[in-house]
């Protein structure tokens, strides 16, 4: 396999949710990267359905913070992005959530490469309605996740997954 391959594999067994962060402000070169690595990902028929509102400031960011239990996470993250699904550009729903989720996945990742750490939440979604209307989003953009982004105050996250045994169902 190639380097970047090799690469591309170790960063996605790697990457962890980070949860906690240095006070340390996020390059804007990274913070950059970590937006053009949403811009690139997937989506059906390529309609790119996802727009992105940057919050480094913290009095916005405190009042998105209240708007979820996770709201130490926010509060101490230096920037979040919070991820919209514009509904204008909706063809179906199901295949634009899921690029949704790959442009998450690419923040996921990108972070992590860039020796940052991320974390995707979604619990903030039982208050969608309120976070657009403090990010003064226009009515067709719905809230799918904030991404909470900084430098790891610490990188010895563990995880697991189930097997692969658990969830290959059939194999024919
Ligand atoms: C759709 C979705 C919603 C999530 N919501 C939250 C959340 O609200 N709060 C949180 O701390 N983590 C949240 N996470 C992160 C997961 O808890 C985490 O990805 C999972 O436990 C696996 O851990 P890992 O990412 O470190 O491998 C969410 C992840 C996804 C994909």
């Amino acid at each position: 396999m190639s380097e970047t391959g090799q690469a591309v594999l170790d960063a996605i067994f790697a990457r962890r949710s980070i949860r906690q962060y240095l006070e340390d402000p996020v390059e804007d070169d990274s913070l950059q990267a970590i937006l053009e690595a949403g811009r690139w990902a997937p989506s059906g028929l390529n309609n790119q359905p996802w727009r992105f509102a940057v919050v480094k400031g913290p009095e916005v960011k405190n009042e998105i913070a209240a708007q979820t239990r996770y709201r130490e996470i926010i509060r101490n993250a230096p920037v979040i992005i919070a991820v919209f699904l514009d509904n204008a550009e909706s063809y179906d729903r199901v295949k634009d959530c899921q690029a949704i989720g790959a442009c998450l996945q690419n923040m996921y990742l990108a972070a992590h490469a860039l020796g940052l750490g991320g974390v995707w939440l979604g619990e903030i979604l039982k208050n969608k309605e309120r976070v657009a209307e403090i990010l003064e989003a226009p009515d067709s953009y719905e809230l799918m996740a904030v991404f909470a982004v900084g430098h790891p105050k610490n990188r010895q996250q563990k995880s697991q997954r189930k097997s692969l045994s658990e969830i290959i169902f059939k194999e024919l």
